[in-house]
Order: C-alpha cells, then sequence, then structure tokens
C-alpha cells in the first residue's frame, strides 16, 4: 500500500517510528507492505516512488526540524503532492483548527477526489464538516477513517463501529481531554487551586502556553462531536454543545465532593441527541474516575448493556496504534478480507 503523510510533527514522526517496529508484523500477519512515497511538511514535501527512507526523514527532523533540509526535497505543499503523487492512502496529521478546519479539510476533500483513502489524527475537519466528508468519501469510494481524533489510541469508535456493531449506542459518557483530568486529578490529591496546578501543567508541557482550548471544555465538545456523528448517526456540530469548562472549579468544591465520596471531572455526554461539557461529581468508585492523563468512555448500550473503555487519550506513539488500526482495517475492507475470520 502506498501511502502519502502530510504532517510531519509529533504524530507524523510518531507514525514512521511504529512503522519501523511494526513492518515485519504488518506483513507476516496481513500482508500488508506499507510504502510512504511521500512525506510532507509546511517547509516542503520528500517524495520517492520506492519508498521514502524513514529513518534518514527522522534523523533530518531531529537535526532541523525542517523536512525541506531532507535531500532531494522539494518545495511542494501537502495539497499539490496529493494531486501529484500516486498513492492508495493519505495521512492527515496538519495542526486541528476547529474555526476553518484548514489545512486539513482541504487535504482529505482533495485526497478523496482523487481516489485515495483517508485515515486521521486530526479533529478540526470532522468537528466542522463530517457529513461532507463522509458523503465525498462514498462519492468517490474510498475510506474514511479517524479512530485518533477522539480518545489517541483508546478504541472508542471501532469498539462501537466493529464490536457493538448490533448493538444501539443510546449515550456516551467521558473524559475526552487528558489535561483537564490531570489537573482535577492533582487538585483533588493535592487541594491546591486551579492556577497553581494549572501553572505546573504548563511547565510540564501537560498543559498548552494558551490552555483555553482544554480547559474552556472546547477539546471535549469537539470530540464529542465526533463520536456523536459518528457512532450516534446525529448530524451535530460544535455549535450543538452546550460548553462549561473548569476554570472555576475551586478547591472548596472539590473537598466538599471528596467529603461525600466524590470527584469532579470534565465530562463530555451525548444523549437523546444533546451534547453537553461540563464539571460532574462522579462517584469515586464510578468507571469513569480515572486519573491522571487518561482518558475513558463509557457506552451505554442496548444489548451490551454499559462498556467503559480506558486508556490514554494523546502521545506519539500510543495515537499511531488507532492510526495502524484504521490502516489495517482499509487494507482488509480494500482485499474483501473483512469476512468474519478471525485474523490474529
Ligand atoms: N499529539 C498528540 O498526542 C495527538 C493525539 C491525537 C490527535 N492529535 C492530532 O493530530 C494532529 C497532529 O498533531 P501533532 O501533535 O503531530 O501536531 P504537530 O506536532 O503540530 O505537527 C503538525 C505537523 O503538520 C505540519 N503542517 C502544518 N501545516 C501544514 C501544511 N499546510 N501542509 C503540510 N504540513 C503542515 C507541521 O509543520 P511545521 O511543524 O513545520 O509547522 C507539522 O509537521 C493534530 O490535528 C492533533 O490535534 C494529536
Amino acid at each position: 500500500m502506498r501511502v502519502q503523510i502530510i504532517g510531519f510533527g509529533i504524530i507524523g514522526k510518531g507514525f514512521a517510528a511504529v512503522l519501523k517496529d511494526k513492518r515485519d508484523v504488518l506483513r507476516q500477519r496481513y500482508g500488508l507492505d506499507i510504502k510512504v512515497v511521500s512525506i510532507s511538511d509546511i517547509t516542503g514535501t520528500v517524495v520517492n516512488e520506492n519508498g521514502v527512507d524513514i529513518q534518514k526523514a527522522l534523523q533530518v527532523m531531529e537535526k532541523s526540524g525542517r523536512l525541506i533540509d531532507y535531500p532531494g526535497a522539494v518545495e511542494m505543499g501537502g495539497l499539490e503532492a496529493i494531486e501529484e503523487v500516486d498513492a492508495d492512502l493519505v495521512l492527515e496529521f496538519t495542526p486541528s483548527n476547529i474555526k476553518t478546519g484548514e489545512p486539513g479539510l482541504s487535504h482529505m476533500l482533495k485526497a478523496m477526489e482523487h481516489g485515495k483513502h483517508v485515515v486521521t489524527s486530526n479533529k478540526g475537519p470532522l468537528v466542522l464538516k463530517f457529513r461532507t466528508l463522509k458523503d465525498t468519501a462514498a462519492k468517490n469510494n474510498v475510506q474514511f477513517k479517524f479512530e485518533a481524533t477522539v480518545g489517541g489510541a483508546v478504541p472508542i469508535i471501532n469498539l462501537a463501529k466493529e464490536n457493538l456493531s448490533c448493538d444501539e449506542i443510546v449515550a456516551i459518557e467521558g473524559i475526552l481531554n487528558g489535561t483537564t483530568n490531570y489537573i482535577l486529578t492533582r487538585m483533588h490529591k493535592e487541594e491546591r487551586p486551579f492556577e497553581m496546578v494549572l501553572k505546573e501543567a504548563q511547565e510540564l508541557g501537560i498543559a498548552e502556553t494558551d490552555p483555553s482550548y482544554d480547559i474552556d471544555g472546547i477539546d471535549t465538545a469537539s470530540k464529542l462531536v465526533i463520536l456523536a456523528n459518528s457512532i450516534m448517526g446525529i448530524n451535530a456540530t460544535y455549535q450543538d454543545v452546550k460548553i462549561q469548562g473548569i476554570r472555576k472549579i475551586t478547591p472548596e468544591a472539590i473537598e466538599l465532593a471528596k467529603d461525600d465520596g466524590y470527584v469532579i471531572k470534565l465530562i463530555g455526554e451525548v444523549k437523546d441527541s444533546h451534547l453537553e461539557v461540563a464539571p460532574r461529581l462522579v462517584p469515586v468508585t464510578h468507571p469513569l474516575n480515572v486519573e491522571g492523563v487518561l482518558n475513558v468512555a463509557l457506552l451505554k448500550t442496548d444489548v451490551a448493556g454499559d462498556i467503559t473503555i480506558v486508556g490514554k487519550g494523546a502521545g506519539a506513539i500510543e495515537t499511531n496504534s488507532a492510526v495502524l488500526s484504521d490502516i489495517i482495517s482499509v487494507w482488509r475492507n480494500g482485499n474483501n478480507r473483512n469476512d468474519g475470520k478471525d485474523y490474529p
């Protein structure tokens, strides 16, 4: 399978690193040989139809942080690479932008229009144009996979779509942002004020310099929109989510909750077509009470009952577990291998 990488930052480089380790497994288990035929970042593109040397690309990035410094790299943007380079699948790993969806939205649509499957970790385009992307994929007879956009390594979407495929998912609730969970966990354990814990989280690189995207619930709301659309078939956008963040949570509120056997968590919930992100009281013994940067999702279903899934919501390596499983799924579907057989 010929693959193009658009965006060679944390996730793009993580993909290259995981692919190096998993090449043999992919060949042996699935007969899947992934050839990276181009890599693009904002500085330029490396193209090799026989396969880009990903080890060398990683070395160049480590040295200069600019892909254009790869010998033979050209000043070609991601869109042009999608148009010009022959490939089966585009991996879209550019930054999430929930205001315009760009540059990811154009990359994804262009790839689909050129008959290329798309696998992505980029939320922005899905939050704004989920229906358009699904319709464009269907129209062009290509597959569109996005497990890594929600919950990083945690396979929430595939769990619902593949494993609970006969169940109706009647509600989803979860902690979908590791930064807020980290802050609330430390506030709970150390009884310290929000600003102090946030500052330390920023020093540790867990929270951004501008933390509003996480702490005001915007990131959680974006992920909730993707879950509502993809799992529950609700045609929701970001504007449909009622959002309250965690800025106003005081040590006193946490203390009161603690005395009664609760923790305060930022919970995203979709139920009866209603989408909401808000701090909630969660009993300490409840499955949604997970600590630190962990993510968790609880799926309420009509047949299986409640199913809870927990894991790492981000990370260069971990997130690529979701990316690779999406690629394998595209490969199996393309080869008519989703035949119910028990592949390892
Ligand atoms: N990091 C995580 O753990 C994680 C987990 C789940 C999902 N995600 C999502 O995955 C995506 C990638 O995340 P990341 O952490 O890898 O971000 P990142 O480190 O900022 O990397 C983004 C990459 O995209 C490149 N880029 C920007 N504009 C471009 C353009 N027009 N054409 C081609 N390349 C362009 C950047 O180049 P320059 O660096 O040269 O600007 C950089 O290589 C984001 O949408 C993010 O929300 C991340």
